[in-house]
């Protein structure tokens, strides 16, 4: 059966207290609302439709530059759920399948939920996600009668038997999407709310002679996010999950509670990450790879066997080959680093090519940028640069070359040559012990007054 999704994100979220809408507010550095799409992505949908309202623009950007198949149509005035979806009817003109609502708000739902949402298409019309919730407080009760599900009640509507009901409406529902809107025109705003309720539907389909059942999930996959607290409170979950998923794939976290993942991070088995590490959007770590304390990575690779840090940050575009060595202080941009090559201590690398065997020495700086324009640094295998090196870009050291240390490289080194560009060192014979003599000499006349 084809799927389409109707993704909720019209709402403002006043009590995030915020300019940015709600469902831009970002948990493992992907905005809310990807992640509910990225647990449906795995129904292969055929359709997916956003409903934006408060910064629709800035809403619509931000899903257009997760994925360009997401159709945005837009909710004028926020007058209820069943509203929001019948928005989207026209974006689904033609599509013939079942349709899951999902909320841009409530981003831990998982594939396996979803899943078993569509399958009990199979026994009713409407489908509604529900969960037993711990302290039900103000979410909509389901009415069940049996295996049916009678209605939904909202906690404003609901009379006093109704709210000590523990079976709590998500707000997911399944339906054939022309059924679904035949439906969802039917509802009406007469409520405590004045609103349009989504979950009237169930009521209505049962005199229109359709039917509706529930399936559960925990409450964790329903958490919805309305305050920075609830945020922090997901982000936390979020990191928890990934480290659990770290961890079952054969990564080593020393300190798991300290090392902090992007929805995107991959890390390959037999990997150790140590204590104080943070992945930023887009990195991949292969296997074997040591990230040691106190790394930041992002937009990086970093291939097989290669040690990272401690201290080490690697920032987007880093491209580190086999075996690579970056230790403390090393900060790598935009550049490849080739196999075996070591940048061990308090460098800076950016828009750079290093072929492999290399050795960059201690505190050598590809000077990139002119002010305007960045420029680019080709190193060649098996080359040797000397502490302290300014390779001054646009620049390129040969295969087997050397730089002296201290040098200012502005011209190019060929193959195996030996660059020196500092000034040539002058001794003077006993001048030191003259020079100490004069000035304490001094310092005593001083002090007598
Ligand atoms: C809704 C359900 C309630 C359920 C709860 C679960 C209704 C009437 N009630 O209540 O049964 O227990 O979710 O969290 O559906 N939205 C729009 N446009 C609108 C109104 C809402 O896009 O006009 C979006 C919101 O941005 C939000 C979602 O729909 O993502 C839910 O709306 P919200 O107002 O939070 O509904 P609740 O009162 O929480
Ligand atoms: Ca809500």
């Amino acid at each position: 059966m084809p799927t389409a999704f109707i993704l909720l994100a019209a709402g403002k979220g006043s009590r995030m207290n915020s300019e940015l809408p709600k469902v831009l507010h970002q948990i493992g550095n992907e905005p809310l609302f990807a992640h509910a799409l990225k647990a449906g992505r795995t129904l292969n949908p055929e359709r997916i439709v956003a409903v934006v309202g408060h910064g629709g623009d800035l809403v619509s950007k931000a899903a257009k530059a997760i994925s360009d198949d997401i159709a945005i149509v837009q909710q004028l005035e926020q007058l209820g759920t069943a509203h929001a979806v019948l928005q989207a009817r026209e974006a689904l003109d033609g599509f013939d399948g079942d349709v899951v609502i999902l909320y841009g708000d409530t981003p831990f739902i998982s594939e396996d939920t979803l899943e078993k949402m569509t399958k009990a298409r199979a026994n009713a019309d409407v489908v509604v996600l529900g969960f037993e919730a711990d302290d039900p407080a103000r979410y909509g009760r389901l009415v069940m009668d049996g295996d049916k599900l009678s209605r939904i009640v909202e906690f404003k509507d609901a009379t006093k038997e109704e709210k000590e009901i523990t079976l709590c409406n998500s707000g997911l529902v399944c339906a054939d999407a022309s059924v679904l809107f035949e439906l969802l025109e039917k509802v009406g705003n007469d409520n405590a709310a004045g609103e349009y309720y989504l979950p009237d539907v169930v009521e209505i389909a049962w005199n229109n002679g359709k039917t509706a059942t529930s399936v559960t999930c925990d409450e964790s996959e329903t958490l919805g996010i309305n305050t920075r607290s609830e945020l922090a409170k997901a982000e936390n979950l979020f990191q928890e999950i990934k480290r659990t998923e770290a961890l079952e794939n054969g990564v080593t976290l020393i300190a798991p509670q300290t090392v902090f993942f992007s929805m995107d991070t991959v890390v390959g088995r037999d990997s150790i990450i140590e204590p104080n590490v943070v992945f930023g959007p887009q990195v991949t770590v292969e296997s074997g790879v040591k990230i040691r304390a106190f790394s930041h990575l992002e937009g990086c690779h970093v291939s097989l066997g290669s040690s990272v840090g401690p201290y080490a940050r690697l920032r987007p575009g880093a491209e580190l080959s086999n075996n690579t060595h970056v230790g403390n202080f090393v900060e790598i941009k935009n550049a490849i680093i080739g196999e075996g090559t070591k940048v061990n201590h308090l460098s800076y690398v950016g828009d750079a090519e290093i072929g492999a065997g290399t050795n960059v020495g201690a505190g050598t700086i590809t000077c990139n940028y002119d002010g305007v324009f960045k420029h680019k640094t080709t190193i060649g295998d098996h080359a040797f640069i000397g502490s302290n090196t300014m390779l001054v870009a646009p620049v390129s050291i040969g295969d087997h070359a050397m730089t002296a240390s201290g040098s200012v490289i502005t011209n190019n080194v060929e193959n195996e040559a030996l660059a020196i560009a500092r000034a040539k060192q002058v001794n003077k014979t006993g001048l030191a012990k003259r020079m100490f003599d004069k000035l304490r000499s001094l310092k005593a006349k001083k002090s007598e007054g």
